[in-house]
């Protein structure tokens, strides 16, 4: 799909805005350097960090090397490598509103050896803001300010973009004022995961699942992401965003607009996001009474103790989402995400009707609905699950059985992180995996009067305890329309 294996990664300058921050140190530079460790960096690519530390080089080197050693799997580490990437690593110290270090960082990128030397193709620039979105405006303007944007460059963002639909227009405008849309990676990196994309494959490159894969055939869509962790050090964030800007507005609906879209004329940047779109604008709108009825707020009760604080941030979302068009009218897609669960597991459920007519009078056992389950952690793969026969005789005894795919049994390959195949995908520019513009503002949309009824009305979240599987709440949701979560 995106990976093309043999497109040629170009030389890259890879500028990493909150370079010492908790993402660049756990997700991105790992995934750098597995990259580097396959030697899919181009030689003359170097990554600068910039964070607001006072930190040289060399005290980088020493932090990104002792993440290495955290959070890269130790049969991966290999000191060749780990010497390779961090030979490659600048710092520089830089506050977005102040006026000093930008010019160190014209100057390093002014001075790439590629442009001042061998006056060959200049290395591209990536910027990459893993920084909080009031800031993405203020550094794109000393970008520009500092002529550093060229034709080529590109400027990834990290979600949540803005806390609602008009923070995220005032951002986007502000980085669409300096960066041309088909320049702007917006990350979701759930859109990096091997499953994910197998979900494409699967629903696309085999023609069995497409005439069952509509309201007539199915009777619902299960969409769960649970974490076993709570908010640790980003509680300060979290504690202003929530599980529904932080999980749903996103990862969730990009789920279900995978699960939901129609084919596109072919895989690829603007096909696949326009079908995603339509996906997002046929949701239908939850407000008002709607939101007591369909929506579950909850908050794990160590939160406040957590973050220090009381605080009426939710923890746990569960809502049930409809999509209104032909293919879907009237199949509930019901998603929760929560933290502190007893389980770190994302899976989507797409669960299919009973079959129209009994026809075994004397079975025995019962017959469950079939059911294919899409597991992107842990242990990738997929199930279809099927009504058998239970060997022998003695008349028809049903058995419920599965057809497996596991990942790792399957193929030989590692799967890897999600940032990894998108970070090499953006020095790459390939923009299939990244979200266009105009479908975040339409998840924030869809999202925003939920948000604003459960404020407007006062809907604070409900405990739960950790280690569950959530407030019992989103279990009442199912069961008044006769259904259960698959555990
Ligand atoms: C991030 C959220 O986008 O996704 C985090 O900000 C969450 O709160 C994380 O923990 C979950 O990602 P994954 O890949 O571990 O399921």
């Amino acid at each position: 799909m995106s990976a093309t294996p043999d497109l040629e990664v170009p030389a890259c300058d890879f500028t990493v805005f909150g370079g010492t921050g908790d993402l660049a140190l756990r997700k991105l530079l790992p995934g750098l350097y597995e990259r580097e460790r396959q030697r899919n960096l181009h030689p003359d690519t170097r990554i600068i960090g910039v964070s607001r530390h006072a930190l040289d080089d060399a005290g980088y080197r020493d932090l990104v090397t002792q993440a290495l050693f955290e959070h890269v799997p130790e049969d991966h580490l290999e000191a060749g490598a780990v010497h390779r990437l961090t030979s490659r690593l600048h710092h520089l110290a830089i506050d977005a509103h102040a006026p000093d270090g930008w010019h160190q960082l014209h100057g390093l990128l002014k001075d790439h050896p590629r442009r001042t030397v061998r006056g060959e193709a200049p290395a591209t620039r990536v910027f990459y803001l893993a920084v909080g979105s009031d800031l993405f405006g203020p550094i794109c303007d000393r970008l520009d300010d500092l002529g550093l944007v060229e034709a080529d460059s590109r400027v990834v963002l990290e979600k949540p973009i803005g806390s609602d639909l008009a923070s995220s227009r005032v951002v986007n405008d502000a980085v669409g004022r300096v960066f041309e849309e088909g320049q702007v990676y917006r990350i979701d990196h759930y859109l990096g995961k091997e499953s994910v994309q197998n979900l494409l494959v699967t629903r696309f490159a085999n023609t069995f699942l497409e005439p069952v894969w509509n309201s007539r055939w199915v009777d619902h869509v299960q969409i769960t992401v649970s974490e076993t962790l709570g908010v640790g050090g980003r509680g300060g964030y979290y504690d202003r965003a929530g599980a529904l800007r932080d999980m749903v507005q996103n990862h969730l609906l990009q789920m279900l607009c995978l699960v939901a879209m129609e084919p596109p004329t072919y895989v690829g940047g603007d096909p696949v996001r326009d079908e995603k779109l339509k996906v997002l604008r046929a949701l239908k709108p939850l407000a008002g009474a709607d939101v007591h009825r369909h929506t579950v707020r909850g908050q794990y009760t160590t939160y406040a103790e957590e973050i220090g604080r009381q605080s009426t941030t939710e923890t746990f979302v569960a809502l049930r989402a409809e999509v209104q068009n032909w293919r879907w009218a009237g199949v509930p897609f019901y998603l929760r995400t929560g933290k502190r669960l007893a389980r770190k597991e994302s899976t989507i459920e797409v669960v299919f009707k009973e079959p129209p007519h009994a026809m075994f009078p004397h079975s025995e056992g019962v017959t469950t609905p079939n059911r294919l389950t899409i597991r992107m952690q842990p242990d990738e793969g997929m199930q279809l699950h099927l009504t058998a026969k239970h060997p022998g005789p003695g008349g028809i005894r049903m058995h419920p059985a599965s057809l497996d795919l596991s990942y790792d049994d399957t193929f030989d390959e590692r799967s890897p992180d999600a940032y990894e195949r998108l970070l090499l995908d953006v020095m790459r520019g390939i923009p299939t995996l990244f979200m266009r513009r105009d479908e975040v503002e339409a998840a924030w949309a869809w999202v925003e009067p939920i948000l604003d009824q459960w404020q407007r009305v006062g809907i604070e979240p409900v405990r739960y305890h950790p280690g569950t599987t959530g407030p019992a709440a989103a279990a009442t949701l199912l069961a008044r329309e006769g259904r259960t979560w698959q555990e």
